[in-house]
């Protein structure tokens, strides 16, 4: 359409339903309208639906990306006196069962360089959130202002901070339009709303953890990476150089899944990390060895790697989390008394293999939904969870068990949440008699 006269939404939302080009400026307007409220909730449901049916071009998918992304606060970092090409990097996932990635990587990347302003959500549905699970932490707080955000990020190197309501507002609304008119499932409006919030943390660098599988957000791999690639073309349109990992979300990330739990494990895997999960580690060091190279604070990502795994084996990356903590308002000494601090359930029980075998397959998302009975998640964005349950000593496709052994350990409120999460959790989990294949946890990397 013509942008010479008044801007109409319907006619935009016309060009688009006719299979039609919108440009930027249009693009613009139609997203000033969703934040200040011009644009009815029936023309966003109505763009949305257009869009679904008829995809984006990468100039629509950029302009609506930076429109929502400019329609809250952008961080500035050389006004906190960071040089514009500072490596300012983070890293976002779209979201799985015992992915507590984020906890471990913004230290390790920051202990090799990197400055990480790690703006994370919460849970929603079967999958976990790294907010919930900081929130474990006793005094640790989410919401410092801007200029302690900065000032964190700038002395410790990371900052894990919750996301207000002033970044990205146009996304917080057309989110909620989608949500409840079937309009969530379009790869350029996914893109648009993970990228237009991540961006507004002002970033040089991004590296995408796109997950698979049946524990996550996109179980098949071709819608998985059909996104994957979207974002980086995207994301690198608009000026901010991407990299995508598709990795495998079909059984567990590490050992515990929960959030006192996951904190657990993430202090485990910093404190000894030969010990840790060589699943979580791989798939760690590889992303933060893709932050260090693409935001420049490590000239090549073999390089980049080593470094990663050294700062992670020498202890470096532990300090920083330390660090993080304190300046965020939680105890000094978290390390040495996780025990009193991390509160778990009262109720500890077992769940064992009914049968002798292997463990070959796990339906994730079920066990997620366990965690989420438990009290430890939520299905609505308002409630409140338990941060004391969940599953520890879980098990890994290609374990070898006993009748009787161990597949992992319920924490629980009572007796009675006990009993249906081992119920849930040993029907999600598949024994058989042959060996399976294991899949690599890094299937693919694009944008490289
Ligand atoms: N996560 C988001 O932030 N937005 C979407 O549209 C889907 C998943």
């Amino acid at each position: 359409m013509s942008n010479a006269g008044v801007f109409l939404p319907q006619e935009m939302i016309r060009t688009k339903r006719d299979g039609g080009t919108i440009d930027a400026a249009d693009i613009e307007k139609f997203v000033a309208g969703i934040t200040d409220g011009s644009v009815t909730d029936g023309q966003v449901a109505a763009f949305a639906m257009a869009v679904f049916f008829n995809g984006m071009t990468p100039d629509e998918g950029a302009a609506l990306t930076l429109a929502m992304r400019d329609s809250g606060d952008v961080m500035d970092w050389t006004k906190f006196g960071f040089e514009a090409d500072a490596p300012i990097v983070d890293k976002h996932s779209t979201g799985g069962v015992g992915d507590k990635v984020s906890l471990m990587l913004a230290p390790i990347v920051a202990a090799c360089g990197g400055f990480v302003p790690m703006i994370s959500g919460r849970g929603l549905g079967h999958t976990g959130g790294t907010l919930d699970k900081l929130e474990a932490i006793p005094g640790y707080d989410p919401y410092p202002s801007t200029e302690r955000f900065a000032e964190i990020v700038k002395t410790v190197g990371c900052s894990v901070i919750g996301q207000t309501g002033d970044l990205a507002p146009a996304d917080k609304r057309f989110y909620s339009i989608r949500d409840v008119t079937a309009t969530v499932e379009s790869i350029p409006l996914i893109t648009a709303s993970i990228l237009s919030k991540k961006l507004s943390a002002g970033l040089n660098a991004l590296v995408m953890d796109v997950k698979f599988g049946n524990g996550a957000f996109m179980d098949s791999f071709e819608k998985a990476e059909e996104l994957a690639r979207n974002i980086v073309r995207v994301a690198n349109a608009a000026g901010v150089p991407t990299t995508a990992l598709l990795t495998d979300m079909n059984q567990v990330l590490g050992r515990t899944a929960g959030n006192a739990v996951e904190i657990f494990e993430t202090i485990e895997f910093l404190l000894e990390p030969k010990q840790a999960d060589k699943r979580l580690v791989c798939v760690t060091l590889d992303l933060a060895a893709h932050m260090l190279a693409l935001s420049g604070a490590q000239p090549s990502y073999d390089v980049a790697r080593d470094k990663a795994a050294l700062a992670l084996m020498k202890g470096d990356a532990a300090d920083v989390f330390a660090k993080m903590v304190v300046a965020q308002g939680g105890p000094a000494d978290l390390y040495e008394k996780r025990d009193e601090y991390l509160k778990l359930a009262p109720v500890v029980k077992p769940v064992k293999a009914a049968k002798a075998g292997f463990v070959t397959g796990m339906n994730t998302r079920a066990i997620g939904m366990a965690v989420v009975a438990l009290g430890g998640g939520r299905t609505d964005p308002a409630a409140k969870i338990d941060h004391s349950v969940g599953l520890t000593q879980i098990c890994q496709i290609g374990d070898r068990v006993s009748a009787d052994d161990t597949l992992a350990m319920v924490y629980a409120r009572d007796d009675a949440a006990a009993e249906a999460a081992i119920k849930s959790v040993r029907a999600a989990i598949e024994l058989g008699a042959a060996e399976p294949n294991i899949e690599p946890i890094v299937a693919q990397t694009i944008g490289e």
